[in-house]
């Protein structure tokens, strides 16, 4: 061990300054495409992620709640497999609330934060290295989408990946392999990776999940048009589009859409998009996989399954992959 391993409740910020894109640009672009859409990561404006913590907490997004339950049932297992010694990185880190869950069973030497959103980022990793004082913090200011290295202070420490809530499901599969290969790369060889993926189950279910009867989802993805109208001086009329979530069984996905009511107009500062009556903006999938189906998805992205472990019900799996 080097002698930075042996400070205890370190703290140190990484700006990897990840390139910022255009989104006025972006946006155009997808409005321009002949499937209208819009990438997902733009739900998340300060209204966009009060109302994703509300979803969490419908009875009809089961997800977050049960794979929470999951770390609450099988948390010392998840301790005794992974070992000692341990640095989590998480990618994608948001407010961190699931490593809290982690860490009241999981003992972690150091947690790494990889988020693209700087104060954000800053803010939540100093409040937990407050709350958790002998816990190192490094978080990292990066895009985890695109390929990128640890400092190196992350060598030396047996590492683990977190990427919970079925995240993985917001790619299309062949985009989730490049992902993982990755972050296999990232985390490097014998490295594990704990990971939440969604099961496969009743369309009913997982439509309900993504459209619930108190219309907060629905609320979620119109808020979409209200950040562009905010952030690019778009003039959405909100009313005029609806919330849509189906299940396509041959994807095995749910595809969340904003549909026109009417033919209409909008502009976004010079540019105007036509809206046909029933035209669909595409916003987000999210994939749901059998147990098999996710495992050859790791497998070509060159990771092992070490451990499942899931929910009463089989609804939602937290998988212990290792880089091989
Ligand atoms: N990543 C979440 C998921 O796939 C996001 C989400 C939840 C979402 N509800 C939504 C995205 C409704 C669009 C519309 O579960």
């Amino acid at each position: 061990m080097t002698s930075n391993k042996m400070v205890l409740g370190d703290y140190q910020f990484f700006d990897l300054k990840p390139a910022r894109q255009d989104m006025h640009q972006e946006i155009v672009a997808g409005l321009r495409a002949q499937e209208k859409r819009i990438a997902p990561k733009y739900f998340y404006d300060e209204q966009g992620s009060a109302l994703f913590e509300s979803i969490t907490e419908l009875p009809e997004y089961y997800l977050t709640r049960t794979e929470m339950n999951v770390f609450d049932r099988y948390g010392d297992d998840i301790a005794a497999v992974i070992g000692d010694g341990t640095c989590v990185v998480e990618y994608g880190s948001g407010s961190s609330q699931k490593i809290r869950k982690l860490l009241e069973t999981v003992h972690m030497e150091a947690y790494m934060p990889v988020d693209i959103s700087k104060d954000h980022l800053r803010n939540n990793a100093r409040a937990l290295h407050r709350d958790f004082p002998g816990l190192s913090v490094y978080p990292i200011c990066a895009d985890f989408t695109q390929p990128f290295e640890l400092p190196e202070i992350a060598n030396g420490w047996n590492r683990v990946g977190f990427f919970p809530g079925s995240s993985i499901g917001n790619f299309d599969p062949a985009d989730a392999v490049t992902f993982l290969s990755n972050i296999a790369r990232n985390l490097g060889p014998g490295a594990q990776l704990i990971i939440g993926v969604d099961r496969k189950k009743a369309p009913e279910i997982l439509e309900a999940a993504y459209d619930d009867s108190q219309g907060i989802t629905a609320e979620f993805n119109l808020n979409l048009l209200k950040h562009l109208n905010d952030a690019l001086g778009a003039n959405f009329a909100i009313d005029e589009f609806t919330h849509e979530a189906v299940y396509n069984e041959d994807l095995g996905c749910v595809q969340m859409y904003l549909r026109s009511r009417k033919a209409q107009q909008v502009t976004l500062g010079t540019e105007i998009v036509e809206f046909a009556r029933d035209e669909t903006i595409h916003t987000e999938n999210s994939y749901k996989y059998h147990l098999e189906e996710f495992q050859a998805l790791a497998e070509s992205a060159g990771f092992a399954v070490r451990s499942v472990w899931t929910d009463e019900r089989n609804w939602f799996a937290v998988v212990l992959l290792e880089v091989q």
